[in-house]
């Protein structure tokens, strides 16, 4: 029988203040001192009186109340708030020279000063910042674009280990801000996937769309703590890691000193961290932690490098975005070794083929890989692959992981030699490899399936004539029933047809043609870079649009006459030449031309949005969260920016993404191209 709710507010108040101060105590010794003075029984019905009382009397609820551990706070959206002190990032490093370099300039700038160096093991999670006033915990930001971020203080306070009250610093600051990094670790990561697992498997049994899997422990932490429901983040045991002590008039001298005050004062300070009187004891640092690192609990990157005295980085400054006080080491890509067991071969719809090895499942940064790609033959030759070889694998910032080498030491005798495949896997047709190419091609672009799927499916690709109410999987349906052959085939569905098929109803075949119809709009330069015509991209088949303006001129034209346009040169012309020259495709755009598609006309233009980007020019790598990565390109395009492919000292800015390529990272980083995150793109257009 739960005791009976008192009657007047006072009463409850005197209550809820002795419950606090109790279930403070016992979370400090059992989250600090690692002490359980009580048992969880007993702790949860203290617990659960507490939230009972903030209930009835819910002008008692306190913000540093031991019962926000548990959450329950809905916020629909988070404000947006200044950061007091900016966020910045840290400059990178990837080889010994580079630190060295690093500990010259400072040297030179501290003049013949003695300095010392701090290193911390650098966790890769989410940037947080907490702001205490009063000695409790008023605010917590995500590092947003570093001048402002997003209020999660609710989900912050989720955090166990995070005091949510703590005694006064020395020098009696009332207000102070502490950051650090806030993660998941990877015991829970692969709990919750676990449980992605399960569900999937109702579903898949009452055919319902399956979850997707959190991709790895970072992207899942920032995901969690940007969650409006903080009972779900409660559940999920987030955590953070303290490494920095900001405000104003600090009696600290040094780094360590604010460190020491931080973990007295109950915060869980960045494990590992130590001070290092030179580069050299910087180095060896580095080293101790290359291989211990995997045994830590969670994710890690690199290694962040300090100065120590507060002074001495005064004397040193800021660039615009990263301190110079300070600088991250970063790891080289993980790597690990497993067993080839496969290999695969995949026709594209230019008819390349590209070998993939099938592994034996490892961990890799995070993730469990299973494939990795081969590129081509002369790669397969390079390594010189043998079924059953241990191979190394690494994550080389790509998505999909490559093989580095073999381990000679462990290869068994008598196991067979990788041959790359002389037919099609797909259609058996003998291969062929161009003149200064390294692929293998299928040269039966008109018989062989995955080539023909492939060219449909780029035909009604978002960029082509954004054909959405059509998929891979239903046009591999309707290719299995002979209905398509060509992208023309597609204007000659008919309803009765697929309205035959299992799983179709009226509804979503109706969307089906409407959809089809609808793309006979689309203006003549998607249509000509729907063709798939070799080299010709969106951006050339809009040039070419907007200089012939109709389909007939540009399939009279000469080689000659098609280099005369903008940014036209001799391989496309000569491509566009050989397409139009085959009597097939004459016949295909005859067809689509009955059909009613556009065949003439310049290009579409984007709407225009704002000229905050203009001028400046971006180089896009890696996966996004929130933007497929034509939908960027067309964002810095509305607002007057421009995208080029590669990394050049012109360049504005590197956009990055998951799993950027790390030849553009060095590269930017070496020419001081400013690297952008998703979220501060998001901020620069507003
Ligand atoms: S110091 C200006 N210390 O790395 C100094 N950062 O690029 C800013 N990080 O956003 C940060 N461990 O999320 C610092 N011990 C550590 C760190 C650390 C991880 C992350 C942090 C920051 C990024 C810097």
């Amino acid at each position: 029988m739960p005791a009976p709710l008192p009657v007047s507010a006072s009463v409850a108040e005197k209550e809820i203040a002795e419950l606090s101060t109790k279930i403070h105590y016992y979370n400090q010794r059992y989250y600090q001192d690692s002490v359980s003075e009580i048992s969880d029984y007993e702790f949860d019905q203290l617990l659960e009186r507490l939230l009972a009382l903030e209930q009835a009397f819910p002008q008692l609820l306190r913000p540093d109340s031991p019962s926000q551990r548990v959450g329950g706070t809905v916020t629909k959206e988070f404000a947006q708030v200044k950061h007091r002190y900016p966020m910045l990032s840290l400059g990178n490093t990837y080889n010994e020279q580079e630190l060295l370099e690093f500990d010259e300039r400072i040297r030179k700038a501290l003049g013949e000063e003695p300095y010392e160096y701090v290193c911390e093991i650098k966790f890769d999670g989410v940037a947080l910042s907490l702001t205490y006033r009063d000695g409790v915990l008023a605010q917590g930001l995500t590092r947003g674009d570093g001048e402002q971020g997003d209020d999660i203080t609710a989900n912050l306070r989720t955090i166990r280990t995070l005091p949510l009250r703590v005694g006064g610093l020395p020098g009696g600051a009332r207000e102070f801000e502490v950051r650090g990094e806030g993660f998941m670790s990877r015991a829970v990561f692969d709990r919750l996937n676990q449980e992605i697992t399960e569900e999937n498997e109702r579903r898949t049994q009452e055919g319902k769309k399956p979850l997707t899997y959190l991709a790895n422990p970072r992207n899942a932490a920032s995901g969690t703590f940007k969650m409006q429901d903080s009972a779900v983040v409660a559940r999920r045991r987030m955590d953070c890691y303290l490494y920095d002590l900001l405000g104003d008039n600090l009696p600290f001298a040094t780094h360590t000193e604010a460190l020491a005050a931080l973990a007295q004062l109950g915060f869980q300070v960045s494990p590992g961290y130590e001070l290092c009187p030179d580069i050299q004891a910087v180095i060896a640092f580095i080293k101790k932690w290359e291989f211990k690192r995997d045994q830590l609990p969670l994710d890690t990157d690199g290694i962040v490098i300090k100065i120590n005295r507060y002074a001495q980085r005064e004397a040193l400054g800021f660039t615009s975005k990263s301190p110079r006080w300070a600088i991250a080491y970063k790891y080289k890509a993980e790597s690990a070794t497993t067993e080839l067991l496969s290999i695969s071969y995949q026709v594209g719809r230019t008819g390349a083929v590209t070998p993939v090895a099938n592994l034996a499942p490892v961990k890799l940064a995070g993730t469990t890989v299973k494939r990795a790609t081969l590129h081509n033959a002369n790669e397969i030759a390079r390594l010189d692959l043998h079924l059953g070889d241990t191979v190394f694998v690494e994550k080389g910032g790509e998505i999909i992981p490559k093989i580095t080498g073999v381990d000679l030491t462990k290869r068994k005798p008598g196991i067979t030699h990788v041959q790359f495949i002389t037919n099609c896997p797909e259609c058996g047709t003998p291969l062929q490899r161009r003149p200064e190419e390294v692929a293998f091609y299928c040269p039966n672009e008109k018989g062989c399936p995955p080539q023909i799927k492939g060219r449909i499916e780029h035909f009604i690709g978002r960029k082509a004539m954004d054909i959405d109410s059509l998929g891979s999987k239903t046009v591999e349906l309707f290719f299995d029933q002979g209905w398509l052959r060509t992208v023309a085939d597609l204007y000659r569905l008919r309803a009765e047809d697929i309205l035959g098929l299992e799983g179709f109803k009226d509804q979503s075949t109706q969307n089906i043609l409407a959809g089809i119809e609808a793309s006979k709009q689309q203006p003549f330069s998607r249509v000509l870079f729907a063709l798939g015509i070799r080299y010709v991209g969106e951006t050339v088949a809009e040039k070419l649009a907007d200089f012939f303006q109709d389909i007939d001129q540009l399939q009279r034209a000469t080689a000659e006459q098609l280099t005369a346009a903008p940014e036209i040169g001799g391989k496309i012309a000569e491509s566009v030449v050989a397409w139009f020259a085959d009597p097939d495709n004459q016949a295909l755009v005859a067809q689509l031309r009955a059909e009613g598609l556009q065949m003439a006309g310049g290009a579409a233009k984007l709407e225009a949005l704002s000229d905050k980007l203009a001028g400046k020019t971006f180089v896009i790598s890696g996966v996004f969260k929130n933007y497929e990565r034509e939908a960027l390109k067309d964002l810095i395009e509305q607002h007057g920016g421009k995208n080029v492919g590669s990394v050049s000292a012109k360049t504005s800015y590197l956009l990055a993404g998951e799993g950027l390529g790390p030849s553009k990272l060095e590269k930017a980083t070496k020419l001081g191209v400013q690297i952008l995150s998703e979220e501060e793109f998001t901020a620069m257009i507003g």
